[in-house]
């Protein structure tokens, strides 16, 4: 069992800032951040109170690198899982993006802290509608229709905290190929053509039909591992 301590704030920069502070088991949250970050220098704009913004603090220690690196997938299914329990068609965007036919619901953003990961989440909970340029490519829990008693961040993080224990306790366990086998069951890139551009190389484009996630947690693309980058299908 994880012994969750929620720190809530109304307003903070970024929570995942606020989590440096943090140890394993230390959950914060805002309603509004000012500086919301997203991956790849991306900024992650969210109005107050309408979306789930937290950043989750879960201990590494003594973990490979080569395992750590599939935690972020491992908080992408967390949070597929727990979003399927309220609306239909969750998949998983590799690396860690949630989609909802076809539009993105969910953004995480993990940062290596000393012994901890920092696993920062952005859910669209009540948001109705996006800004440019994202307005035809986002959406939200209540534009999916999702039952009332979810429409609210806290409650959204209760079934989300419920899903991180039990997959980070299989995970540290060694079970990736366990939760491989969901994190495939979810996977929205498979079988179709994409580019990736490979952030850790140059940024690189690879593209061809996507092979899946591999037990590593890179992408196959055509014959290529890919193990960071930023995917789109091609029409
Ligand atoms: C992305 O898709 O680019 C990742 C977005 C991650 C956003 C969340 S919101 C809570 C936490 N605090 C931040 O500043 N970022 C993450």
């Amino acid at each position: 069992m994880i012994d969750w301590r929620i720190h809530s704030a109304d307003v903070t920069e970024s929570t995942n800032i606020d989590a440096r502070k943090g140890g394993h088991g230390d959950v914060f949250t805002a309603k509004l951040q000012t500086k919301g970050r997203g991956r790849l220098d991306h900024k992650w704009l969210s109005p107050p109170n309408e979306n789930l913004l937290v950043s989750i603090v879960l201990d590494v220690s003594g973990i490979d690198v080569a395992e750590v690196v599939a935690l972020p997938l491992v908080a992408g299914l967390s949070v597929a899982e727990a979003l399927s329990g309220f609306i239909q068609d969750v998949r998983i965007k590799w690396p860690n993006d949630v989609w909802v036919k076809g539009k993105k619901i969910c953004g995480i953003l993990c940062e290596r802290n000393q012994d901890n990961v920092i696993v920062g989440i952005g859910i669209n909970v009540k948001q109705k509608e996006f800004p440019p340029p994202i307005e035809k490519t986002a959406t939200s829990l209540l534009l999916e229709n999702a039952p009332e008693e979810f429409l609210e961040p806290q409650s959204v993080l209760q079934e989300l905290l419920k899903k991180i224990e039990a997959n980070y306790s299989q995970w540290k366990n060694g079970s990736f190929k366990k939760l491989h086998d969901r994190i495939a069951s979810f996977d929205l890139l498979k079988g179709r053509d994409i580019s990736v551009r490979q952030t850790d190389d140059d940024n690189d484009i690879v593209s061809g039909r996507c092979e899946g996630i591999a037990e590593d947690g890179s992408l196959i693309v055509g014959s290529t591992k890919i193990y960071a980058g930023e995917a789109h299908v091609m029409q």
